[in-house]
This record gives C-alpha cells, structure tokens and sequence, in this order.
C-alpha cells in the first residue's frame, strides 16, 4: 500500500462502552472511522489500566480497517511479542517506556507490525531525530496519557509542525492523540498531523443503537481538519 497523508480520524475505544466492544468497534467503523486506537495503560507509566493482549486479540476480528495498539507501559520490550501477536497493525511506544528506544522500535519492526514513537507533552521533538527511519509514525500526545477527556495541551502545535520539518518527504504518520476536537483538529492539521484520535469527542452522546452520532461528531472532526488542510 502506498504511503497515504490523506486525514484519518482513529477512535480511541478507551471512550466506548466497555461490555460491548465487538458491536462499538463496528458501529464507529461503519460509521466512518478510518482506524481503531486502542489504549494500553499499565497502572505504572500512567495512572489507569486497560487492555493485556487477551483483550486486543478479542478485538481483532472485529477491527476490518487497522488496529492502531498504543502502549502506555514500562517497560515495554517484554510485551511487544504479545501484542503483535494479539494482532495490532501498529504497535507505538513512548521514549520514556525503555531505556533503549532504538532498539524497541527495531523490536516492533522485527514482529512485522508497523512501529510508531510517541511523544508526551514534555517531550521535544528533536528527541526523536535519531530514530526517525525507523519510524511509520511519531504520535504527539497532547494530553497527559492515562485518561479520555482531557484538555488539549497547546504545545503541541509547535512540536507538530516542527516534527512535519524534521520528517521532510519521508513516509512517515503524524498522529495528535489528546484533545482532538473540531476545534482543535484545524490547529494540528494544518502544523502537519494527518492522524487524529479521537475519544470522547467521537464517542459522546452516541451509543450501538444510535451510531449515526459517532458518525456525525467524526464528520465534524473530519471537516474541520480537511478545511485547515486546504488552507495551509
Ligand atoms: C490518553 C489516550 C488517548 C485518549 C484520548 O492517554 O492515549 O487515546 O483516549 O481521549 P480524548 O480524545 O477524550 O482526549
Ligand atoms: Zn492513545
């Protein structure tokens, strides 16, 4: 598949209903969504705890697009065998999950899933200068991992469009995670992201039995995004 730059909105399923995911994940990509985010939380690199690889693998044959697997623990490498193998496309790691980020992403890379280095908000972008070419995404975080719902973070418009720099033609994702709403996809959008996960803004006021809310916030977000994308 050739490199695609084109705005993608990925549902964080961390905002959906947790006895149901099998019908959430296809309720939101029928409704549109173009990738499946699912947060790991290990109650020790952030204060909250989710999903070990049991539960991705259940997810996996629900997911038909692609399953974005965002790994908020520490340490890291010990885990990476399970996750792919539990079926994520992508697997991302934070900088601060290992002491050896080069080699985790070799490590990711070597299970035959697409890599991804994440930044958090105190995190400067030039840390990932080294590591770029063995990178097919860096995902700015614009809150502070561990919880949906958060403020967006502004800082991280800056980081993005110096990232956008720094990546130059490469075929490499920006994806924002944190905040993302239809006001503030615009701002990133146009600084040089082209992934947007999306949480509480996708999942609020909808549920399985009326989707067709997941659909209209994820347009929303879509619209405003492609609007800045024109205008940059
Ligand atoms: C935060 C997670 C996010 C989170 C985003 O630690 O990485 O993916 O679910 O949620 P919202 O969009 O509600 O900020
Ligand atoms: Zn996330």
């Amino acid at each position: 598949m050739s490199f695609d730059r084109s705005i993608k909105i990925a549902p964080s399923i961390l905002s959906a209903d947790f006895a149901n995911f099998g019908e959430e994940i296809q309720a939101i990509e029928a409704q549109g969504a173009d990738w499946v985010h699912v947060d790991v939380m290990d109650g020790h690199f952030v204060p909250n705890l989710t999903f070990g690889p049991p539960a991705v693998k259940a997810f996996r044959p629900h997911v038909k697009t692609f399953m974005d697997v965002h790994l908020m623990i520490a340490p890291v490498d010990p885990y990476i065998e399970a996750y792919a193998e539990a079926g994520a496309d992508m697997i991302t790691a934070h900088i601060e999950a290992g002491p050896h980020i080069h080699r985790t992403l070799q490590a990711i890379r070597a299970q035959g899933v697409k890599a991804g280095v994440v930044l958090n908000p105190g995190t400067p972008a030039e840390a990932v200068a080294d590591v770029l070419d063995l990178c097919d995404m860096v995902l700015v975080m614009t809150v502070n991992p561990g919880f949906g719902g958060q403020k967006f973070i502004h800082s991280g418009v800056d980081k993005t469009r110096k990232l956008r720099q720094m990546i130059g033609d490469r075929p490499i994702h920006i994806q924002i995670d944190g905040g993302v709403t239809p006001e503030t996809a615009p701002l990133v959008v146009a600084a040089g992201a082209d992934v947007l996960v999306a949480g509480s803004a996708v999942f609020k006021g909808g549920s399985v039995s009326n989707p067709e809310v997941y659909g209209a916030n994820m347009r929303a977000i879509r619209e405003a995004a492609e609007g800045a994308r024109e205008a940059a």
